[in-house]
């Protein structure tokens, strides 16, 4: 069988570096990570704080790939000077990120609406990084219709790879992905194309294998801070469910929470990460939004372990996967 990357999406707030380090220690099945995005700051050095979580310094569990997010070409250059010092030879642009506040700047997806602009940070990037620099992409902003007019500028930058989230800014997270107009934009991009946006089981991934023979990168975010068993699953097939072991998923949880309270100051902003962190397990779990709703009312880390405890010492378990992409919208023919 032909080689496979999976891939850890970017989720700001949740896939930091001590999420990934932690998680390698007690699962398998993802190749590498891309890091929540790093902005490019203003001056001609950056300081070492901002790039604490992708210092390779530190321990990173996975392979870790920094994406920064900005428009302006020589803070680019000088981030990127400070990331090769580092030991960093891959960095992604975020051309994706939705937030209005951020769109309106012209930064992230908002990127992708300023074609000159866009087309400047893909070349002062791949200047600065040759064969190490990526970008990240929607579908478009407003519309879906956007990066394939985007497509010249993509292909004539020799990036070494494009991850494209199959949804439009507009959508944030929600709604359906559009398949159609991905696999339009794949055909289109010269470049290896990245598939990214709700792969939740081992079914969605196969039915886009299928769809999609020529993608051989897999990027998921939420499915895996959902359920950290989800890239075993990914590797194994569809049916191995009974991989999920409550005694290994504990030890993850007691395990996270060490090493947070290890590099966080006080517990707030522990207890806030795990608050982001359980927004998302509740969706896979049993008794998920219950135990969420006791989560979010802890204010303090005894009371959020109780929490834990408690769901631990009632029934705990996975409710019935729920596949991400519904096969009907896998059909869809390309336009
Ligand atoms: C809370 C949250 C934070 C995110 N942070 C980033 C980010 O820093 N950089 C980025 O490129 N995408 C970010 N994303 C988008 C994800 O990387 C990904 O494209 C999206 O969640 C769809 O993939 P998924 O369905 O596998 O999660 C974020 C998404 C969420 C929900």
């Amino acid at each position: 069988m032909k080689h496979e990357s999976l891939i850890l999406a970017p989720l700001r707030g949740v896939t930091m570096r001590t999420f990934r380090e932690v998680w390698a220690r007690h699962f398998t099945g993802l190749d590498t990570a891309v890091s929540p995005f790093v902005p490019l700051v203003a001056g001609d050095r950056v300081k070492p704080g901002l790039l604490a979580d992708v210092d390779p310094a530190l321990p990173q569990g996975i392979p870790v790939v920094p994406q920064v997010i900005g428009r302006d070409p020589q803070l680019l250059r000088v981030m990127i000077a400070a990331l090769q010092d580092k030991g960093h030879a891959r960095v992604d642009l975020n051309a994706g990120c939705p937030w209005p506040m951020v769109v309106r700047k012209g930064r992230g997806a908002g990127l992708m609406a300023r074609e000159d602009d866009f087309r400047r940070m893909l070349e002062a990037g791949c200047e600065a990084l040759p064969g190490g620099f990526s970008v990240k992409v929607r579908l478009g902003v407003d519309t879906p219709d956007l990066l394939l007019r985007r497509m010249p500028v993509i292909n004539a930058a020799p990036l070494c790879e494009v991850v494209i989230h199959a949804r439009t800014a507009r959508q944030m997270y929600e709604g359906t992905v559009d398949i159609a107009r991905f696999g339009e934009a794949c055909e289109a991009c010269i470049h290896p194309v990245i598939y990214n946006g709700d792969i939740r089981t081992a079914a969605d991934l196969a039915r886009l294998r299928t769809r999609f023979p020529r993608v051989t990168r897999w990027m998921i975010g939420r499915g895996v801070a959902a359920d950290p068993f989800l890239p075993e699953r990914l590797r194994g097939g569809s049916d191995a469910g009974a991989l999920r072991d409550l005694a290994r998923f504990r030890a993850y949880l007691d395990d996270l929470l060490e090493v947070n309270r290890a590099v966080l100051f006080g517990e707030k902003p522990v207890l806030g990460r795990f608050k982001e962190l359980w927004y998302y397990l509740s969706q896979t779990l049993t008794d998920g939004p219950q135990t969420l709703k006791r989560i979010q009312h802890s204010a303090t880390l005894d009371d959020y372990r109780r929490a834990v405890d408690g769901w631990f010492a009632r029934a705990p378990g996975w409710m019935p996967e729920r596949d991400g992409i519904e096969g009907s919208i896998l059909n869809q023919e390309t336009r």
